[in-house]
């Protein structure tokens, strides 16, 4: 149906043609002797229009009345110059086969709006509604224009490992691998596997993944950088997993996340690299996605159109964290959790600098104080501050979190030390620094915040097609 809707004429360089798909109703009526069948097929918005006359093959599956809402069938006909204003072109059909019957007294996807909420109970079918085929279609898009423009700016896809024994950000949120013993099944002994436990009867995680601790990954930064010291720029693209028990609108315990690295480069490269990617990524799903980025444009965030555009043409705001520390002093709104030098930007100061400082423009805020960022940050002269980047943006807040990364030995082991970090356990990643260092920096963006800055989806359960949160990993 893209191909014929999506055409130069939506459809009308193609009548005469006698085609045949396949899809889901989405509605029916009948008017005296004509139905007319509103086909999806998923491929876009838009339906196909059917139209039916009591001499077709396969009218008496209309008569007994089984086109309902959710039955999947097969049409062929040819199209036709629409004598409607709502489209160009209409399919008048010569056959319908149903392929599945949908019951519509139980089908729970109905013609009225469910909420949100409602539909995250049914994942399963959730991708037949609009918004959810149009947030998928979108996500798609942003994942093949990410890989576009790494590929034409020269970066090697690399992947990085799923299972690991290292915590990239050091902040203890990750999920641990256990290894199931198997136990000899007996009649009526249910549980085929165990955890493993001490002879005290607790969990052994010595045992985890064949004997060693393992973990799923946080983040593929510190494989990426191995890469980026061998082959120059890489980047990530995968899943990544935070433990972190967090019931807020822009957490997931698992999401993907896409972890550019690039070698001989600094802070400033690696910013010019985050603007220059969001702006393409933005551009594309303007470009290529008008149909669904004017449904989100209409019934999920009024203006989101305007709003990406400026995104892709505007520049971005810049300043360092000693800056947005003054300006938040400075404004006069009464923040919950007060403001001073080192603390950590939380989401009411962050949404303050997108929102209200600077009016919807992404801003980008650096060398932050070392002691609320991750060990690997390349130490500023100054000793208080670190090379490190955020790109925040309105109603999400973080976006993107980089930084240039510590290349001298020496910086490195004396950080791993302060914060008593095992020196024997980074051995490969100081091994880096030892065989031909370079300077290099790189940042990593949650795919699902993006998806949610494109589309205006407010909740980032909804930008995922099954999300992992505390509170659900079913499906
Ligand atoms: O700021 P973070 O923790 O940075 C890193 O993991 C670095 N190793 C990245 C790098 O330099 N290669 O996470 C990066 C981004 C955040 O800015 C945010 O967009 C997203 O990942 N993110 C999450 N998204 C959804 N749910 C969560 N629980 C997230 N935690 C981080
Ligand atoms: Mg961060």
């Amino acid at each position: 149906i893209a191909d014929i809707k999506g055409g130069p004429d939506e459809g009308l360089d193609r009548v005469g043609q006698e085609l045949l798909v396949r899809g889901w109703v989405r509605t029916s009526r009948k008017q005296s002797s004509i139905t007319f069948i509103e086909v999806t097929d998923g491929s876009c918005l838009s339906n196909l229009q059917c139209v039916m006359s009591s001499d077709a093959e396969g009218y008496e599956q209309v008569d007994s009345g089984l086109i309902t809402t959710g039955t999947s069938l097969c049409v062929e006909g040819i199209l036709v110059r629409s004598q409607g204003s709502k489209q160009k072109v209409e399919l008048k059909l010569a056959k319908l086969t149903i392929v599945g019957q949908c019951d519509p007294t139980t089908f729970p996807i109905q013609k009225k709006r469910a909420s949100r909420e409602f539909l995250r109970t049914i994942a399963h079918l959730r991708p037949r509604t609009n918004l959810f085929g149009a947030v998928a279609r979108v996500r798609n898009a942003l994942a093949y224009a990410t890989h576009k423009f790494f590929q034409e700016n020269g970066f090697v896809w690399i992947s990085s490992p799923i299972i690991t024994a290292s915590d990239c950000e050091g902040a203890g949120e990750q999920f641990c691998v256990t290894t199931l013993i198997p136990s000899s099944r007996e009649v009526g002994n249910s549980p085929v596997c165990t955890i493993p436990k001490t002879k005290e009867g607790v969990i052994d995680w010595s045992q985890d993944f064949f004997g060693k601790p393992a973990f799923l990954t946080v983040s593929g930064q510190l494989n990426a950088e191995t890469y980026a010291c061998a082959l120059s720029d890489v980047y990530t693209f995968g899943p990544t997993f935070r433990a972190e028990n967090s019931n807020t609108s822009r957490h997931l315990a698992e999401f993907w996340m896409i972890e550019p690295e690039l070698a001989f480069a600094d802070l400033h490269d690696d910013m010019a690299c985050a603007t220059a990617y969001l702006q393409y990524v933005v551009k594309y799903v303007l470009d290529n996605c008008k149909e669904d980025m004017g449904f989100f444009n209409t019934w999920v965030e009024e203006g989101i159109i305007d709003r990406l555009s400026n995104v892709a043409e505007k520049d971005f705001v810049q300043l360092t964290y000693t800056d947005a520390i003054e300006l938040l002093l400075k404004s006069k709104k009464k923040f919950e959790f007060p403001v001073k030098w080192g603390c950590d930007l939380q989401s009411e100061h962050e949404r303050y600098i997108t929102e209200d400082a600077f009016a919807g423009c992404p801003v980008i805020i650096r060398d932050y104080p070392k002691e609320i960022k991750a060990f690997y940050m390349r130490q500023n002269d100054d000793g208080k501050t670190v090379a490190a980047m955020d790109l925040l943006v309105p109603r999400i807040g973080e976006l993107i979190g980089g930084s240039q990364r510590e290349e001298r030995l020496e910086f490195l082991e004396n950080r791993l030390d302060e914060l008593t970090l095992s020196k024997e356990s980074y051995w490969w990643y100081l091994d880096l620094r030892r065989f031909g260092s370079v300077p290099h920096a790189g940042f990593g963006l949650g795919f699902e915040r993006l998806v949610q800055f494109a589309t205006g989806v407010e909740n980032i359960r909804d930008a995922i097609p099954f999300p992992r949160t505390p509170a659900s990993a079913e499906f």
